[in-house]
């Protein structure tokens, strides 16, 4: 047995039962007096006790507590180790042994626990009703500052003080939100109420080295879809061009652009559009990432002529922080004649998406149709000798992954009117919620289709 858990079925260190106001809290309610065993040590053979076998476990092991401390009654001499035990019969023969060889005799010590010990869980047991207590929030998600909980009724009032134990107990978090269960049904975020701390909920985020700001209240957001993010601009080759249709605040986008692909990123919610352009410039890929803020089906329809007409210039291989260019710049002054690189102008620019992303599990098979014809044009014909991938989520009921592909496949083909080809992967994202889980279809766009043939 580790010495925390011998110290923690031995000694009652539940907060004691609380029935203070609410709001603010009474926090100096929370005190708890634990009587334990000490032994008395000479400073020099403190080390002997705290590795002995014997004794080991049962050193006090709470969290946040130090097992050794100064001995009140002897301020410049012994230390007091401090047992997970309040009496001696409590010690097995060998560590009373080594205890009473090591020590100068044991005292009683009294140990104060105050609500800085417990956990938000632990505090929060001590408040709530009895029939609560199973079941009671245990911990949130975090995005930048803020941590978001989505409280069941029966919890609401007691929102505040959940908050603020949250608040209290993560230096990290400034600001506290219930989600309610109302999402926005087109831009997929949800309404929210601030239920303790600074009402800003303007986050400043990190994702893959990137830094993202938004309006955790205006736009979507999902810690949750980092892995998925990660995955997805690990597909893509430097150089390339990624079209993503709804691009949110750009997680997909801007690491994709750090990457050194070059990307058509858009998303109708204008606050979408207004966090993804100021992440654009923040991130420093304003030559790499364009913004739309357009109607998915007509960003499909338009991308493929767009790129082609104002094409994004040649990529020269990867972008160089600022340091590095300034460093770079110097070499070259003191080295005039060194090799030169090749001039960009003889490289082509770029013309041709190679990917497209489409992140709008509710719906975004249904917006398939808009690829018909996209490239009905012989001019693009020409450009496209093979079709671009398409990384399409969606959600589906079916939990066994067999039954999950079938279903998925059979709805993108229906959309397209055409079947996909073989090498199409078909990978779950995350579960949802209980029986829906999240998916990833990325296939080959199929010739008949952006032909319209
Ligand atoms: C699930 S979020 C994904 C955002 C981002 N790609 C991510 O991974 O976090 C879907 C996005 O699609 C946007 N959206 C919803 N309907 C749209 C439409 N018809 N056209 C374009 N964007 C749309 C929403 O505003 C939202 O930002």
């Amino acid at each position: 047995m580790s010495p925390e858990l011998y110290s923690r079925s031995h000694l009652d260190t539940i907060p004691p039962p609380y029935n203070g106001p609410l709001s603010p809290l009474d926090k100096s309610a929370f005190k708890k007096s634990l009587p334990v065993l000490a032994v008395r040590v000479p400073a020099a053979q403190t080390a002997t006790i705290l590795h002995s076998e014997a004794t080991r476990k049962y050193l006090l092991g709470l969290p946040k507590v130090k097992p050794v401390v100064g001995d009140p009654s002897a301020p410049d001499g012994d230390r007091l180790v401090l047992l997970g035990v309040s009496d001696q019969a409590d010690l097995s023969p060998e560590s009373l042994k080594v205890l009473k060889d090591a020590g100068n005799g044991f005292t009683d010590y009294n140990l104060t626990l105050d609500y800085d010990y417990w956990t938000a869980s632990e505090i929060l047991q001590a408040i709530l009703p009895e029939s609560l207590r199973k079941g009671a929030p245990v911990g949130f998600a975090a995005t930048g500052h803020i941590a978001h909980v989505n409280l069941n009724d029966e919890y609401l009032p007691f929102k505040n003080t959940i908050g603020q134990l949250f608040l209290d107990k993560n230096k990290t978090i400034k600001t506290v939100v219930n989600k309610l269960d109302n999402i926005d049904t087109q831009f997929r975020f949800f309404q929210m109420e601030v239920i303790a701390g600074e009402p800003n909920l303007i986050v400043e985020h990190h994702e893959s080295e990137c830094r993202f700001t938004f309006d955790f209240s205006r736009v979507y957001w999902n810690s949750r879809l980092h892995t998925e993010h990660d995955r997805i601009v690990q597909l893509l080759q430097p150089g390339e061009v990624l079209a993503d249709v709804f691009a949110g605040v750009g997680p997909f986008a801007i690491p994709a652009a750090k990457k050194g692909c070059a990307v058509v990123a858009n998303d109708l919610n204008p606050w979408s559009y207004k966090y993804l352009s100021q992440n654009i410039k923040d991130n420093d890929v304003s030559d790499e990432v364009r913004a739309f803020c357009e109607d998915g089906r007509i960003f499909i329809r338009d991308v493929f002529k767009k790129v082609l007409d104002a094409p994004f210039p040649a990529y020269t291989g990867p972008k160089l922080s600022k340091t590095a260019l300034r460093k770079l710049q110097k070499e070259a002054m003191r080295n005039p004649g060194g090799k030169p690189s090749p001039p960009k102008e003889s490289l082509p620019p770029r013309k041709r998406i190679s990917h497209i992303v489409m992140n709008l599990p509710d719906t975004a098979i249904l917006f398939l149709d808009a690829f018909r014809g996209v490239l009905a044009t012989q001019e693009l014909q020409e450009l496209y000798p093979t079709m671009p991938m398409i990384h399409c989520h969606c959600f589906t009921r079916e939990l066994e992954q067999e039954q999950a592909e079938v279903d998925i496949k059979k709805r993108v083909e229906k959309k397209l009117g055409r079947p996909v080809q073989d090498d199409v992967a078909i990978r779950k994202v995350r579960s949802v919620a209980p029986g829906k889980e999240m998916y990833c279809i990325s296939f080959r766009l199929p010739l008949e289709v952006a032909y319209n043939a």
